[in-house]
């Protein structure tokens, strides 16, 4: 198991690119199932949960054709679903990533049959699934659960439309309205989504499933309507840049007072967090040259010297993103005053609590609220935690902190963020990546 040692206190400054994004990709590449056409697939990041899924997939019988020889690249995928014999996605793959649900629609639409492990919790809590099936079911499937899979089969006849609301406690759900939609691509008929999730990450699948020949309006919006075709065909598609990323990125710009340039940024899926940043006094701009095209601009991230407190609340799309909750609690340990931060997606979301109070943080958690009194500087101590952004915040409270951090276990990290020392490096910050018996030796 690896892990960072960052040297604290050095500015940022220069240019960083997003890649393309990771919750994106997934259910983009599950997609892939729904069609004997190949699917190329452009900006796909190079991650651990993008090559369990090209494992899944492949065991599922929809195989990568453009396989490099030596390291393969995965900017480019062409994926063939050529064998629709397998349709198990088993325990042993569903349990390191839990987006192996997203086959769950795509298998029963296309083939009428599916057996998907039934995802366990997770570090960032329990993480239900009863929205997805709630959705396949009113699709005319008939599931049950065996031995802990999840078994689901089509009627005669095929998936039927149906008009189907996916509200939960929390809100909507981001994969459980790319599965609906997906297996509603191919069932007979009109479907209504109705509380669906808003995500861009949903409008970037229904722009690949319309390219592909389906039928979906309204992805965006709370209600998408499906009316469903017998077959879809292949399609060339570029994953949409990486939201939770370029946010990550502008607050190392903050949170070292530095001056960096975000190139490929989807800025216009950022505006809440943008509005919390612009409160506390970090400027995120459009850069010279900038492409007018609020998917992929170039910002120039700047920053008060004094940060202020804020209030944040985390919430469904538009609203500012669970993902961005620990990365935001670093910056604002070292704001001027108290700042409030409320998780309303995952209230279980704070493993990075404990690991910032590790450097000098004054939090004070009560419920799903957390109160962060802002202290001059945070100082560099060993930490880790169990859940990927809640190690991205640790390395930008590392990245600010007086002294040396150790960041433990970045393999949670490397779910997420492709090479993120070496491109941190690249503009100024002191990281290195150890493996565990350098670690031990430290
Ligand atoms: N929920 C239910 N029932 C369900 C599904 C969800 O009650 O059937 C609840 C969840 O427990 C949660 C809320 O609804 O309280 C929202 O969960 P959602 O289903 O939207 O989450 P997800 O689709 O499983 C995706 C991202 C997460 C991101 C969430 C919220 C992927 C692969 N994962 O998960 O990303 O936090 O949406 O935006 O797209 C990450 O990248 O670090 C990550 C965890």
């Amino acid at each position: 198991m690896d892990t960072f040692i960052i040297e604290g206190g050095r500015r940022l400054c220069g240019r960083i690119r997003v890649n393309g994004s990771k919750n994106s990709a997934l259910p983009i590449m599950a997609a892939a199932l729904l069609t004997r056409h190949p699917v190329k697939l452009r900006g796909v990041p190079d991650l651990a949960d993008i090559r369990n899924m090209l494992r899944l997939l492949a065991e599922l019988g929809c195989h990568r054709t453009n396989e490099a020889p030596g390291a393969p690249d995965l900017s480019t995928l062409i994926l063939h679903s050529d064998d629709e014999s397998q349709s198990h996605a088993r325990y042993d793959i569903v349990r390191t990533m839990r987006a192996s649900i997203c086959t769950l629609g795509p298998l029963i639409a296309r083939r009428g049959y599916a057996k998907v492990s039934m995802p366990g919790g997770c570090a960032i809590g329990d993480r239900p699934v009863d929205l997805h099936l709630r959705g396949l079911s009113a699709l005319g499937a008939h599931i049950t659960l065996e031995n802990g899979d999840i078994v689901a089969k089509a009627p005669p006849g095929g998936l039927r439309g149906a008009t189907i609301f996916l509200g939960g406690p929390f809100g909507s759900t981001v994969l459980g309205t790319a599965n609906v939609m997906s297996a509603a691509a191919l069932a007979k008929g009109t479907t209504v989504i109705e509380s669906a999730a808003c995500e861009p990450e949903v409008v970037d699948l229904a722009r690949l499933l319309n390219a592909m020949g389906a039928r979906i309006s309204g992805a965006g919006s709370p209600r998408i309507t499906i009316q469903g075709v017998p077959e879809l065909g292949p399609v060339d598609h570029t994953v949409m840049p990486d939201r939770i990323e370029a946010g990550t990125f502008i607050m190392a710009a903050a949170i070292t007072n530095g001056d960096l340039t975000i190139e490929n940024c989807p800025i216009d899926a950022l505006l809440a967090v943008t509005d919390r940043l612009t409160a506390a006094g970090v400027y995120v701009q459009p850069a010279q040259g900038s492409p007018d095209d609020g998917l992929h601009a170039s910002v120039r991230v700047t920053c008060d010297r004094v940060l202020k407190p804020v209030e944040v609340t985390t919430q469904p799309f538009p609203g500012y993103p669970t993902d961005l909750q620990a990365q935001l609690m670093a910056l604002l340990c070292i704001a001027d005053g108290n700042s409030v931060i409320t998780e309303r997606i995952f209230p279980e979301r704070f493993l990075h609590v404990a690991e910032l109070a590790r450097m000098g943080a004054r939090l004070f958690r009560q419920g799903p609220t957390v109160i962060i009194s802002g202290v001059r500087h945070l100082i560099g101590a060993p930490v880790m935690a169990s859940d990927l952004r809640a190690s991205a915040g640790l390395v930008l409270a590392g990245l600010a902190a007086q002294g040396t951090t150790y960041v433990n276990r970045v393999y949670h990290l490397d779910r997420g963020y492709e090479k993120m020392e070496e491109r941190l490096r690249a503009v100024g910050a002191s990281i290195q990546r150890i493996d565990e018996k350098e670690a031990a030796e430290h």
